[in-house]
């Protein structure tokens, strides 16, 4: 599994100017995230300093147990082994064929032989779809192609951890789609932790599990997805939907009176260029593959927000319960066209309001779950009866009656 990235109070500036300040977030192990922010906002200056190219001020970056802020060049050298990234503009070697390219960090970082070497590459420029491309130099391919050369060059020594730079720059949106679709996969395969720095909104919408922004020096928030995509702040607001009208400026933040003339022209009627799209409606995270394993971090990381989902704002939680409801139905409905989460979900009923699989593949509506010795779940087609005391469930279904057994672990929940 992936380790987690843990930062807490992180300061970064050069000279006089500073970045960003007391930047605290957590990466959780295995789970897919995003970092966005206007350009300029020290996205890449973060990503750097994750993996300790950049000294920061202030704070720590706790990785697998060592603070690399802190920790002798010969412990950060150690922990950079965990790490593959995937710098803005693929950051390859110009002069070297995609194969030297990839093979790169094994011939530096390892004593493998060139059998092995090759078996290694080969085997990543079969994963980012470049096979038959390995003898071409950088400049005789696409952009695209470079992209996906560097994320095979970041995935040869198996990171734990994948950062990315913005891996949609200078793609298409259809090219896009695919590296995301990649990402995602590799995610599945490897259970990596993943940060994408990026301000393209599809990604944001459609790939991470968490989502941060940073804006005016500061991460404005870091958590699940839909915290972000539902947040009425205005700064989050006018990012995702692309309009000029709002506190993000050209170069700075607006004062007082633009913002008042901004006003007017909106009274007017005058467009800001920005899409009108209803973010608050939470559309589906991209699902690795058929022929790739289950995501092991969306089975976690589905534990983790309903943990935490009654602290989150209202519009939050109604779209987390609404993407659970939706990840369950088309589970159900083609379990091999989806990480499905039918295992994690089987007598897991501990999210009112929330759709269950059960073991049928049957959509469950949660009436309750709180305490109690038994609780009562129905649908138009089935009951279920959970039985806490007794660490049986009755589940009826149609016709069919069947006890099961579970474990109530000591936090109260039941597997
Ligand atoms: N090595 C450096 N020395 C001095 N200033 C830098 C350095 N790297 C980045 N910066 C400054 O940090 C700010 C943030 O840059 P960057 O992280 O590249 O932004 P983003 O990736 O969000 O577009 C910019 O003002 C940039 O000029
Ligand atoms: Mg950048």
């Amino acid at each position: 599994m992936g380790v987690e990235v843990a930062v807490e109070g992180l300061t970064k500036s050069f000279g006089s100017q500073n970045i960003w300040r007391d930047v605290s977030l957590t990466l959780p192990a295995g789970e897919v995230n995003a970092l966005l922010g206007p350009s300029g906002t020290g996205k890449s200056v973060f990503l750097k300093t994750l993996i300790g190219l950049l000294h920061p001020e202030q704070g720590s970056v706790i990785i697998d147990g060592t603070d690399i802020v802190q920790c002798s060049a010969k412990e950060l050298y150690e922990i950079r082994k965990l790490f593959g990234v995937l710098f803005q503009d693929g950051a390859l070697f110009g002069s070297m064929t995609l194969y030297d390219n990839i093979a790169f960090p094994l011939r530096e970082h390892t004593k493998k032989n060139e059998d092995e070497i090759r078996r290694i590459v080969m085997d990543k420029v079969e994963l980012v779809g470049l096979a038959g491309a390995e003898d071409k130099l950088p400049g005789e391919i696409s952009g695209g192609m470079r992209k996906r050369a560097g994320l095979a060059r970041a995935l040869v020594l198996d990171p734990e951890i994948i950062l990315c730079d913005e891996p949609d720059s200078g793609l298409d949106p259809v090219r896009t789609a695919y590296i995301s679709q990649l990402l995602i996969d590799i995610n599945a395969e490897i259970d990596a932790t993943i940060l994408i720095v990026t301000h393209n909104i599809n990604i944001a919408r459609t790939i991470p599990d968490n989502i941060g922004m940073l804006f005016r020096k500061e991460l404005v928030m870091f958590g699940p997805r839909e915290v972000l995509l539902t947040s009425d702040q205005p700064v989050v607001k006018q990012f995702l939907s692309g309009d000029r009208f709002g506190p993000i400026g050209m170069s700075e933040e607006k004062d007082e009176a633009v913002a008042a003339a901004e006003a007017a022209m909106q009274a007017a009627g005058i467009a800001g260029g920005g899409t009108k799209d209803d973010f608050s409606e939470v559309i589906p995270q991209v699902q690795p593959n058929p022929d790739m394993p289950v995501r092991q971090a969306a089975i976690r990381h589905r534990q983790n927000v309903l943990n935490i989902i009654n602290d989150l704002p209202a519009g939050a939680q109604a779209a987390i319960r609404a993407s659970i409801a939706d990840e369950d139905r088309r589970a159900a409905e083609s379990p091999e066209h989806s990480a499905t989460l039918v295992a994690m979900a089987n007598h897991q009923f501990d999210y009112p309001g929330g759709v269950a699989v059960d073991q049928y593949g049957t959509d469950t509506e949660v009436v309750s779950s709180a305490g109690g010795a038994t609780e009562v779940i129905e649908t138009p087609t089935q009951v279920i009866t959970a039985d806490y005391e007794a660490d049986t469930d009755t589940i009826v279904i149609d016709d069919r009656t069947e006890e099961v057994t579970t474990v109530t672990r000591e936090d109260g929940t039941r597997e």
